[in-house]
């Protein structure tokens, strides 16, 4: 794939934006590995561990295009870049996982961060340049698998548990306000226009909502 050359500014954008897509996956890989220990079945538990796979290599390919833009510390530059919303949502996430959590923890992990991703990373890569593009798009596939994932495990419970749904509402309401604030710190980076950017929330908002929760 041919690299389109970036100017210093655009470089420096991406780096950052490359940088929370990281510390987004290491928060997913974390997630799902465990999530693992805590799935209520062998089925399930496979899944994961694939997904735990997934994860690892997203954050690799992630971490070698920092590298291919020059940044030599790619472990220091993600800890220097993240969005402390992001870096919350990370603890929190982890903390429904240690919690054992399964229905909480399932939730934060393959609805409200899949979806979060998913919103973002399609979003760029329509402006992206191609190479960036190229390994947005190999992660989007996998991402919507991991929603799928996320929905059928969910959507049976919603149906038959009412206690499930109110647990889901408040960690919705938890973990809501820390999407979209880590939205705000990207889209300008990945040159979102202004008035583009209630549509990247709503395009997160559509995703959770297919699970049947309204804001
Ligand atoms: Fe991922
Ligand atoms: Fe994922």
């Amino acid at each position: 794939m041919q690299e389109e050359v970036l100017d210093d500014d655009e470089r420096e954008r991406l780096i950052t934006v490359l940088c929370n897509y990281a510390a987004g996956e290491t928060a997913a890989l974390e997630g799902a590995s465990g999530l693992v220990g805590i799935a209520p079945n062998r089925n399930t538990k496979l899944f994961l561990a694939t997904q735990v796979v997934d994860e690892g290599r997203h954050l690799e390919v992630l971490i070698h295009r920092l590298q291919e833009l020059g940044v030599r510390d790619a472990e220091a530059e993600i800890e220097r870049r993240s969005s402390p919303k992001l870096v919350e949502f990370r603890r929190r996430l982890l903390e429904l996982v240690a919690s054992k959590d399964w229905e909480a923890a399932i939730f934060a992990q393959n609805v409200i961060l899949e979806a979060m991703e998913f919103a973002v990373f399609q979003r760029h890569r329509a402006t992206a340049d191609p190479r960036t593009a190229e390994i947005l798009d190999g992660i989007i596939k996998d991402e919507r698998r991991h929603i799928g994932f996320g929905e059928n495990e969910l959507g049976r419970r919603l149906q038959t548990a009412p206690h499930v749904r109110a647990r889901l509402g408040e960690v919705r309401r938890q973990l809501d306000p820390l999407v979209l604030a880590s939205f705000e710190d990207v889209t300008e980076e990945i040159g979102l226009e202004r008035a583009e950017r209630p549509e990247l929330a709503r395009s997160y908002l559509r995703a959770v909502e297919r699970l049947g929760f309204t804001p």
